[in-house]
């Protein structure tokens, strides 16, 4: 196994965190995960393919067993986003509540479509799944941080408030 050192293409202060999650996971590859998070905070939200071929370096590992992994999961990005990521639930507690109402709302105001950036670069907007809160549906995460009992009112003033 390769020495504990970074391959040289990440920031110093990344590779030190990823080796404090190597110390607590059984081997490199189950960091994977957490590893991947924050490798793509770190190149501006998403991962390239040549993002994607430095990690499998540094985890020594095949670029297609990454590139599987950011395909399965919708928290990982394989093209560029906006400055904050939108995620809106679109499953039956937040349906019945208005998740359409405010998709609609999206896609007049913002003009966009699950998918789709803003064309000011401002914002991604993806439908979800159940996001787990289906007690205050409808709800949305921007970023990391969940906002409940949406409104198209309560939704516009969220992100009315993000640069
Ligand atoms: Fe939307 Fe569960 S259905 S959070």
């Amino acid at each position: 196994m390769r020495p504990v050192s970074g391959n040289g293409k990440f920031s110093a202060e990344l590779v030190k965190r990823v080796e404090a999650l190597w110390e607590r996971y059984p081997d490199r590859k189950a960091a994977l995960l957490p590893a991947l998070h924050l490798i793509q905070k770190e190149r501006d939200g998403w991962l390239s393919d040549e993002t994607i071929r430095d990690a499998a370096e540094l985890f020594d590992v095949p670029d297609m067993h990454i590139k599987g992994i950011v395909g399965f999961y919708d928290m990982f990005h394989g093209q560029p986003v906006g400055r904050h990521v939108v995620r809106l639930c679109k499953t039956l507690s937040c349906k019945l509540r208005g998740a359409d109402e405010l998709r609609a709302h999206v896609r007049e105001k913002y003009g966009v479509l699950n998918g789709e950036t803003t064309a000011d670069g401002r914002f991604t907007f993806k439908c979800f799944e159940c996001l787990g809160h289906c007690e205050v549906a409808p709800m949305m995460l921007v970023d990391e941080e969940k906002h409940t009992e949406l409104t198209t009112d309560k939704l516009d003033a969220v992100l009315e408030a993000l640069a």
